[in-house]
């Protein structure tokens, strides 16, 4: 991949960018993406398994479906993509990552500076008492019972119709706001909240590179879409960033 001399010095002397992912960036790991031809909500339907409407009804079917997903991500590592963008952090001063991705898989591949914006499915938390606790499968299967008040616990994730967290959303504005360079990876644009992102930085003048296997949400944002698999773009333009 070859850039213009001026991207590629832009690429080189900003400090202040910012990642932006979504389930594209874990398909390479086997990891099922939402939309598209085998995404999982091709197969199985939101309201029934993740909204607050579909917990109170069925809480016993919605775990079900949570635990089988844990199983299966845990059996995943993270791929060139996710330790593309760990590097990239230890790159640039000023980096961060937002992911919508609840799949841990940036945390594994050594990222730290992330704001996992949509939860984490390895956590859980008590519908009655709020306590967030890393979740442990084996102990999830037995029970879903609050280790301190004995009440039902939920996963840690945002479910459609709830309300991004006010702290974790004002800061991915900012953070969106202040950025030089935005990479958006991966995601369908199809959730409204982290498009909006993309527009904010872009109309506070960052710079938007977007990489999709397909043309999304996000692409009227773009400075430059880079069609392609994640694992295989970001790992080729990180030498630019150095
Ligand atoms: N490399 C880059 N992009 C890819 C790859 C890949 N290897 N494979 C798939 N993609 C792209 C698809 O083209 C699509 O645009 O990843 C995107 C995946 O889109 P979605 O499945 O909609 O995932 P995402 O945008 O993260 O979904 C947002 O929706 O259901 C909710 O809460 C869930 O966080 C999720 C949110």
């Amino acid at each position: 991949m070859e850039f213009p001399s001026e991207l590629k010095t832009k690429l080189k002397f900003s400090n202040k960018v910012l990642a932006l992912t979504g389930a594209g960036i874990s398909a390479e790991s086997g990891v099922p993406t939402f939309r598209g031809k085998e995404g999982l909500w091709k197969q199985y339907r939101a309201e029934e398994l993740a909204t607050p409407q579909a917990f109170s009804k069925d809480p016993k079917l919605v775990w079900e479906w949570y635990l089988w997903r844990m199983e299966l991500i845990s059996e995943k590592s993270p791929n060139p993509a996710h330790f593309a963008l760990a590097e990239l952090e230890k790159i640039k001063s000023d980096f961060f990552l937002i992911t919508q991705n609840v799949d841990g898989l940036h945390k594994r591949s050594g990222s730290e500076k992330l704001i996992e914006i949509h939860g984490n499915i390895f956590r859980n938390r008590c519908t009655k008492c709020g306590r967030s606790s890393a979740s442990d499968l084996t102990k999830l299967k037995q029970s879903t019972e609050c280790g301190s008040c004995s009440s039902l616990v939920r996963p840690d994730v945002l479910w459609f119709g709830e309300s991004y967290d006010t702290n974790l959303l004002q800061r991915a504005i900012e953070l969106a706001a202040d950025s030089e360079i935005v990479l958006v990876i991966g995601s369908s644009g199809a959730v409204g909240i982290p498009v909006e992102l993309a527009r904010i930085a872009k109309e506070n003048g960052a710079f938007v590179i977007e990489i999709n296997i397909d043309p999304s949400g996000y692409s009227r944002y773009a400075d430059l879409f880079l069609q392609g698999k994640a694992g295989e773009i970001l790992p080729n333009i990180l030498p630019y960033f150095k």
